[in-house]
């Protein structure tokens, strides 16, 4: 099924632990937004029942390196085109994290009309990231994979968010060292036009 042109799509991007599902949650309570997490969608098809990409899937999260774009792309079309007659306005989370997504996802899904790039240090996420671990139950927080995430973040996604800048012109930085409050506000003021 073809996609609606006139939808938003907005790419939620940052370090892990940076903070972006707890934003997006907080603005789907507040504005009409369909949140789709890349990262959930992998951990899903991961248990899916027939899947051919349980292992492949599984053994990318635990090193934390990026799943095969094709398989990262169908999931996201076919969640956009099972909720585009509900919402307009589409957060995009933890996507693109490879320059090949961004370029694909744009020629072949839509482009996005921003990014949200949340900026913060590796310390504050690392803490985050050790406070959520206690909970998370995911296969990749601890500590061996959290530093691979990281490697990940720096040499491969950081690029994605400095083509989104500089060729798109489509990139807003958000501080994320802040309170969750202080950065849902910035993230507000960022979304203006749009919510
Ligand atoms: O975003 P999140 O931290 O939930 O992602 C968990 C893992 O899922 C990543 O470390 C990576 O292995 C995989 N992933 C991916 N491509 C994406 C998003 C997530 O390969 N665009
Ligand atoms: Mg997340």
């Amino acid at each position: 099924m073809s996609i609606n042109s006139d939808l938003n799509v907005v790419f939620v991007l940052g370090g892990p632990g940076v903070g972006k599902g707890t934003q997006c949650s907080k603005l789907v309570k507040d504005f009409k937004f369909k949140h789709l997490s890349a990262g959930d969608l992998l951990r899903a098809e991961q248990v899916a029942e027939g899947s051919q990409f349980r292992d492949i899937i599984k053994q990318h999260i635990k090193d934390g390196t990026i799943v095969p774009q094709e398989i990262t792309i169908a999931l996201l079309r076919q969640a956009i085109v099972n909720n585009q007659h509900e919402y307009k306005n589409f957060l995009i989370d933890g996507f693109p994290r490879k320059l090949d997504q961004a370029i694909t996802f744009e020629e072949t899904v839509m482009k996005a009309k921003l990014t949200l790039f949340f900026d913060c240090t590796k310390e504050v996420m690392l803490n985050r990231l050790m406070e959520r671990s206690k909970t998370s139950g995911r296969e990749d927080d601890n500590i061996e994979s959290i530093e691979k995430r990281f490697d990940t973040f720096v040499n491969t996604s950081m690029p994605v968010i400095e083509y989104l800048d500089t060729e798109r012109h489509i990139v807003k930085k958000i501080d994320c060292t802040k309170s969750v409050e202080e950065i849902y506000t910035n993230v507000k003021k960022a979304l203006e036009g749009i919510i």
